[in-house]
Protein backbone atom coordinates (compact mmCIF):
# COMPACT_ATOMS: atom_id res chain seq x y z
CA UNK A 1 0.00 0.00 0.00
CA UNK A 2 1.14 3.24 -0.54
CA UNK A 3 2.14 6.15 2.13
CA UNK A 4 -0.37 8.79 2.42
CA UNK A 5 -1.33 11.79 4.54
CA UNK A 6 -4.25 10.70 7.75
CA UNK A 7 -7.46 11.69 5.73
CA UNK A 8 -10.67 12.45 7.19
CA UNK A 9 -14.11 13.73 5.35
CA UNK A 10 -15.98 16.59 7.03
CA UNK A 11 -19.56 16.88 6.23
CA UNK A 12 -23.15 18.63 7.05
CA UNK A 13 -26.08 16.90 5.97
CA UNK A 14 -29.69 16.66 6.79
CA UNK A 15 -31.31 14.25 8.63
CA UNK A 16 -32.23 12.24 5.49
CA UNK A 17 -28.57 12.09 4.79
CA UNK A 18 -28.59 14.71 1.80
CA UNK A 19 -25.45 16.74 1.44
CA UNK A 20 -27.56 19.38 -0.86
CA UNK A 21 -30.71 19.84 -2.91
CA UNK A 22 -31.99 17.63 -6.13
CA UNK A 23 -30.72 20.40 -8.02
CA UNK A 24 -27.14 20.57 -6.54
CA UNK A 25 -28.26 24.14 -4.93
CA UNK A 26 -25.77 24.87 -1.80
CA UNK A 27 -27.85 24.52 1.08
CA UNK A 28 -26.59 26.30 4.39
CA UNK A 29 -27.01 22.89 6.76
CA UNK A 30 -24.74 23.98 9.69
CA UNK A 31 -24.90 26.16 12.23
CA UNK A 32 -22.76 29.24 13.28
CA UNK A 33 -21.22 27.37 15.63
CA UNK A 34 -20.31 24.44 13.81
CA UNK A 35 -19.25 26.67 10.87
CA UNK A 36 -16.39 27.80 13.71
CA UNK A 37 -15.91 23.98 14.13
CA UNK A 38 -14.75 23.49 10.20
CA UNK A 39 -12.50 26.36 10.10
CA UNK A 40 -11.07 25.33 13.55
CA UNK A 41 -10.59 22.06 11.28
CA UNK A 42 -8.87 23.92 8.29
CA UNK A 43 -6.70 25.65 10.25
CA UNK A 44 -5.34 21.81 12.14
CA UNK A 45 -4.95 20.66 8.71
CA UNK A 46 -1.99 21.19 5.83
CA UNK A 47 -4.86 20.89 2.96
CA UNK A 48 -7.93 20.47 1.79
CA UNK A 49 -9.72 18.31 -1.08
CA UNK A 50 -12.85 18.77 -2.94
CA UNK A 51 -13.97 17.56 -6.49
CA UNK A 52 -14.32 19.45 -9.38
CA UNK A 53 -18.54 18.87 -8.76
CA UNK A 54 -17.94 20.81 -5.51
CA UNK A 55 -16.08 23.84 -7.10
CA UNK A 56 -18.97 23.84 -9.95
CA UNK A 57 -22.00 23.68 -7.76
CA UNK A 58 -20.32 25.49 -4.97
CA UNK A 59 -17.69 27.83 -6.22
CA UNK A 60 -15.77 27.73 -2.53
CA UNK A 61 -12.66 29.83 -1.33
CA UNK A 62 -11.49 27.46 0.73
CA UNK A 63 -10.09 30.17 2.99
CA UNK A 64 -8.83 29.90 6.38
CA UNK A 65 -10.63 32.25 8.52
CA UNK A 66 -8.50 31.37 12.07
CA UNK A 67 -4.79 30.79 12.54
CA UNK A 68 -1.72 32.04 10.28
CA UNK A 69 -1.23 28.73 8.63
CA UNK A 70 -1.56 28.46 5.01
CA UNK A 71 -3.57 25.56 3.81
CA UNK A 72 -3.19 23.87 0.82
CA UNK A 73 -6.09 23.70 -2.06
CA UNK A 74 -6.70 21.07 -4.30
CA UNK A 75 -9.56 20.01 -6.57
CA UNK A 76 -9.94 17.17 -8.37
CA UNK A 77 -10.55 17.68 -11.97
CA UNK A 78 -9.53 15.00 -14.14
CA UNK A 79 -10.87 17.39 -17.26
CA UNK A 80 -9.66 20.56 -16.13
CA UNK A 81 -12.89 21.72 -15.84
CA UNK A 82 -11.98 24.39 -12.87
CA UNK A 83 -12.19 27.50 -14.25
CA UNK A 84 -9.13 30.18 -13.86
CA UNK A 85 -11.31 32.77 -12.30
CA UNK A 86 -12.90 30.20 -9.58
CA UNK A 87 -12.66 31.30 -6.14
CA UNK A 88 -10.68 28.67 -5.07
CA UNK A 89 -7.83 29.59 -7.42
CA UNK A 90 -8.51 33.46 -7.36
CA UNK A 91 -9.28 34.29 -3.41
CA UNK A 92 -6.15 34.63 -1.60
CA UNK A 93 -5.35 32.47 0.30
CA UNK A 94 -2.51 29.34 1.05
CA UNK A 95 -1.60 27.64 -2.70
CA UNK A 96 -4.09 25.98 -4.96
CA UNK A 97 -3.38 22.71 -6.50
CA UNK A 98 -5.86 21.40 -9.49
CA UNK A 99 -5.29 17.81 -10.04
CA UNK A 100 -5.82 16.23 -13.83
CA UNK A 101 -5.68 13.37 -15.92
CA UNK A 102 -3.83 12.59 -18.82
CA UNK A 103 -6.69 12.85 -20.26
CA UNK A 104 -7.40 16.63 -19.85
CA UNK A 105 -7.04 19.18 -22.64
CA UNK A 106 -3.59 20.64 -23.20
CA UNK A 107 -5.20 24.32 -23.82
CA UNK A 108 -7.15 23.96 -20.54
CA UNK A 109 -4.38 22.67 -18.62
CA UNK A 110 -2.04 25.73 -20.14
CA UNK A 111 -4.73 28.21 -19.11
CA UNK A 112 -5.11 26.60 -15.22
CA UNK A 113 -1.01 26.60 -15.31
CA UNK A 114 -1.09 30.48 -15.75
CA UNK A 115 -2.59 30.88 -12.96
CA UNK A 116 -1.82 27.86 -10.25
CA UNK A 117 0.10 24.73 -9.47
CA UNK A 118 -1.47 22.02 -12.07
CA UNK A 119 -0.21 18.09 -11.28
CA UNK A 120 -0.92 15.10 -13.89
CA UNK A 121 -2.33 11.62 -11.59
CA UNK A 122 -3.88 9.45 -13.51
CA UNK A 123 -4.84 8.25 -17.44
CA UNK A 124 -8.45 8.99 -17.71
CA UNK A 125 -9.50 10.23 -14.54
CA UNK A 126 -7.16 11.31 -11.54
CA UNK A 127 -5.42 8.46 -9.58
CA UNK A 128 -6.35 9.05 -5.99
CA UNK A 129 -3.74 6.77 -4.26
CA UNK A 130 -1.35 8.51 -6.55
CA UNK A 131 -2.46 11.82 -6.01
CA UNK A 132 -2.47 10.91 -2.08
CA UNK A 133 1.33 9.49 -2.41
CA UNK A 134 2.36 12.36 -3.77
CA UNK A 135 0.84 15.25 -1.78
CA UNK A 136 2.60 13.00 1.39
CA UNK A 137 5.90 13.39 -0.26
CA UNK A 138 5.23 17.01 -0.34
CA UNK A 139 5.04 16.67 3.75
CA UNK A 140 1.07 17.02 3.95
CA UNK A 141 0.21 14.68 6.64
CA UNK A 142 -3.29 15.56 7.74
CA UNK A 143 -5.80 16.19 4.72
CA UNK A 144 -9.84 17.44 4.97
CA UNK A 145 -11.96 16.51 2.39
CA UNK A 146 -14.68 18.76 1.49
CA UNK A 147 -16.77 16.70 -0.78
CA UNK A 148 -18.76 15.97 -2.96
CA UNK A 149 -20.69 12.90 -2.50
CA UNK A 150 -18.70 11.64 -5.47
CA UNK A 151 -15.20 12.33 -4.14
CA UNK A 152 -15.98 10.86 -0.30
CA UNK A 153 -17.29 7.43 -2.43
CA UNK A 154 -14.10 7.05 -4.39
CA UNK A 155 -11.85 7.78 -1.60
CA UNK A 156 -14.02 5.77 0.80
CA UNK A 157 -14.44 2.37 -1.50
CA UNK A 158 -11.05 2.66 -1.93
CA UNK A 159 -9.54 2.49 1.62
CA UNK A 160 -8.18 6.35 1.48
CA UNK A 161 -10.25 7.22 4.45
CA UNK A 162 -9.42 7.22 8.25
CA UNK A 163 -12.40 9.18 9.93
CA UNK A 164 -15.70 10.75 9.08
CA UNK A 165 -16.95 13.83 10.61
CA UNK A 166 -20.19 14.88 9.87
CA UNK A 167 -23.01 17.25 11.15
CA UNK A 168 -26.54 16.47 10.73
CA UNK A 169 -28.45 19.31 10.97
CA UNK A 170 -32.35 19.85 11.73
CA UNK A 171 -33.51 19.80 8.38
CA UNK A 172 -35.26 17.60 5.55
CA UNK A 173 -34.03 17.48 1.87
CA UNK A 174 -35.50 14.75 -0.03
CA UNK A 175 -35.32 14.15 -3.35
CA UNK A 176 -34.11 10.55 -4.92
CA UNK A 177 -31.41 12.46 -7.34
CA UNK A 178 -29.66 15.33 -4.06
CA UNK A 179 -26.27 13.99 -3.57
CA UNK A 180 -26.17 12.44 -0.04
CA UNK A 181 -22.56 11.93 1.90
CA UNK A 182 -21.57 9.52 -0.13
CA UNK A 183 -22.90 8.51 -3.80
CA UNK A 184 -20.81 6.19 -6.81
CA UNK A 185 -22.59 3.31 -7.88
CA UNK A 186 -22.41 1.73 -3.56
CA UNK A 187 -20.48 -0.88 -1.72
CA UNK A 188 -21.53 -4.74 -2.23
CA UNK A 189 -21.41 -5.00 1.53
CA UNK A 190 -21.45 -2.00 4.57
CA UNK A 191 -18.62 -0.89 5.13
CA UNK A 192 -18.21 -0.98 9.01
CA UNK A 193 -17.77 2.23 11.00
CA UNK A 194 -16.38 2.69 14.85
CA UNK A 195 -18.39 5.21 16.64
CA UNK A 196 -16.08 7.77 18.17
CA UNK A 197 -18.31 10.62 19.68
CA UNK A 198 -21.77 11.89 19.31
CA UNK A 199 -22.74 15.90 20.34
CA UNK A 200 -25.15 18.58 20.21
CA UNK A 201 -24.06 21.70 18.64
CA UNK A 202 -26.19 23.86 17.72
CA UNK A 203 -29.66 22.52 16.31
CA UNK A 204 -27.78 19.84 15.11
CA UNK A 205 -25.75 16.84 15.81
CA UNK A 206 -21.67 16.15 15.46
CA UNK A 207 -21.14 12.53 15.14
CA UNK A 208 -17.30 11.44 14.72
CA UNK A 209 -17.07 7.77 12.90
CA UNK A 210 -13.30 6.38 12.34
CA UNK A 211 -13.20 3.70 9.27
CA UNK A 212 -12.25 0.16 10.07
N1 LIG B 1 -22.98 19.63 2.67
C1 LIG B 1 -21.70 19.40 2.46
O1 LIG B 1 -20.93 19.13 3.41
C2 LIG B 1 -21.16 19.45 1.07
C3 LIG B 1 -19.76 19.53 0.87
C4 LIG B 1 -19.28 19.53 -0.43
C5 LIG B 1 -20.15 19.46 -1.50
N2 LIG B 1 -21.48 19.40 -1.28
C6 LIG B 1 -22.41 19.28 -2.41
O2 LIG B 1 -22.03 18.13 -3.18
C7 LIG B 1 -22.38 18.37 -4.54
C8 LIG B 1 -21.17 18.04 -5.38
O3 LIG B 1 -20.91 16.66 -5.30
P1 LIG B 1 -20.62 15.84 -6.61
O4 LIG B 1 -20.71 14.42 -6.25
O5 LIG B 1 -21.48 16.37 -7.70
O6 LIG B 1 -19.14 16.30 -6.99
P2 LIG B 1 -17.71 16.13 -6.27
O7 LIG B 1 -17.67 14.90 -5.48
O8 LIG B 1 -17.38 17.42 -5.63
O9 LIG B 1 -16.76 15.99 -7.52
C9 LIG B 1 -16.83 14.79 -8.29
C10 LIG B 1 -16.05 14.92 -9.55
O10 LIG B 1 -14.65 14.87 -9.28
C11 LIG B 1 -14.01 14.39 -10.42
N3 LIG B 1 -13.08 13.32 -10.15
C12 LIG B 1 -11.85 13.18 -10.74
N4 LIG B 1 -11.26 12.08 -10.34
C13 LIG B 1 -12.12 11.48 -9.48
C14 LIG B 1 -12.03 10.29 -8.76
N5 LIG B 1 -10.96 9.49 -8.81
N6 LIG B 1 -13.07 9.96 -7.99
C15 LIG B 1 -14.15 10.76 -7.90
N7 LIG B 1 -14.29 11.91 -8.57
C16 LIG B 1 -13.26 12.27 -9.36
C17 LIG B 1 -15.08 13.83 -11.35
O11 LIG B 1 -15.30 14.78 -12.40
P3 LIG B 1 -14.33 14.73 -13.68
O12 LIG B 1 -14.46 13.36 -14.24
O13 LIG B 1 -14.77 15.81 -14.57
O14 LIG B 1 -12.99 14.99 -13.11
C18 LIG B 1 -16.29 13.77 -10.48
O15 LIG B 1 -17.50 13.92 -11.17
C19 LIG B 1 -22.81 19.82 -4.65
O16 LIG B 1 -24.22 19.86 -4.73
C20 LIG B 1 -22.35 20.44 -3.36
O17 LIG B 1 -23.20 21.49 -2.93
C21 LIG B 1 -21.99 19.40 -0.02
Amino acid sequence: MKSRPFVFINAAMSADGKISTYDRRQVRISSYSDMKRVDELRAGSDAIMVGIGTVLADNPGLTVKSGEKNVIRIVVDSMARTPVEAEVISRRAGPTIIAVSESAPLERVEALREKTEVIIVGDDSVSLSYLLAELKNRGIERLMVEGGATLNWSLISEGLVDEIYVYIGDMLIGGKTAPTLVDGVGLKEPMKLELLSVEKTGDGVLVKWRVL
